[in-house]
């Protein structure tokens, strides 16, 4: 990939943002992004601190599975957060973070990408397949919680570079946009860290409510039939109703039981 602004060391000279990534590590080869922001956090990073790599050797997803992270094709990002005591809870960050990155490439690629989606809790989708993915993180220091935010986005990957058994679930920028409109991995991650910031700073002061009218308009789930994967590994076949006010899925099952809420599960569209 020629393009100069490709190459994550070119970042500092395109961020607009006052605190996401203003310090920076980035690794030619990290086991996972995470991981060294979350011993970075426990070391003092500061509120921001941005750690990306590209490729990663142990790219960790939801519920302890692996992220792909070949050499050079996409972006492997995580950053510190030290939001203090939130004034609300913050059990929806990952649909936070998900409008960030959304509108982050909404404003990079315009129209181009106005449908992609974003599947609850944690996945942006277009055309139906995995474009990122976000993994958060938390930890307590008295009543202060300390916060990794990690996102992968799949940029310059073809189909050939997917691992078969991805091929068919997942996608890449590059498998969208025509070759004259691709932008390099540092212009799209200082736009995601931009629309970010403001998101975040958000959503800290006010919850889910605070940013629930960019969520909902691109959520692919609510109305839709879905299929629960309870933490225990029960399966229910349910009905997305809505978001509660802490970003909970609430759920109606079709065998009529009452309706409940999910929080950490597994949801597929059926
Ligand atoms: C998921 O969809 O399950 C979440 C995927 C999160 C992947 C990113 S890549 C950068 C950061 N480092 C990791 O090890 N994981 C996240």
């Amino acid at each position: 990939m020629s393009r100069p602004d490709d190459a994550l060391a070119e970042l500092p000279a395109l961020l607009t943002t006052v605190r996401l990534g203003r310090v920076h590590e980035h690794h030619e080869q990290i086991g996972s992004t995470n991981d060294r922001a979350l011993e970075w956090l426990g070391a003092g990073a500061p509120d921001g601190a941005l750690v990306t790599a590209d490729a990663q050797t142990a790219g960790r997803g939801r519920l302890g599975r692996p992220w792909s992270s070949p050499p050079g094709r996409d972006i492997y990002a995580s950053v510190v957060l030290r939001p203090g005591a939130p004034s609300a809870g913050f059990g929806a960050l990952a649909l936070a973070v998900g409008v960030g990155l959304r509108e982050g490439l909404v404003a990079v690629f315009g129209a181009e990408l106005s449908s992609l989606a974003l599947k609850w809790p944690n996945d942006l989708l277009l055309g139906g397949r995995k474009l990122a993915g976000i993994l958060c993180e938390s930890r307590w220091r008295g009543r202060e919680v300390e916060l990794v935010v990690g996102f992968g986005v799949n940029v310059h990957r073809t189909r050939e570079e997917f691992e078969p058994s991805l091929r068919a679930r997942a996608t890449s920028l590059a498998l969208h946009l025509p070759e004259a409109d691709r932008r390099g991995r540092a212009t799209i991650l200082a736009a995601v860290l931009h629309e970010l910031e403001g998101t975040l700073e958000r959503f800290f002061a006010g919850g889910f409510p605070a940013i629930r009218a960019r969520y909902e308009p691109h959520c692919l789930v609510i109305g839709r039939a879905i299929e629960v994967e309870q933490p225990d590994g029960r399966r229910v076949y349910a009905r997305a109703e809505g978001l509660a006010e802490d970003g909970a899925l609430l759920a109606r099952p079709d065998d009529g039981g009452p309706s409940f809420r999910v929080q950490s599960a597994d949801v597929w569209l059926r």
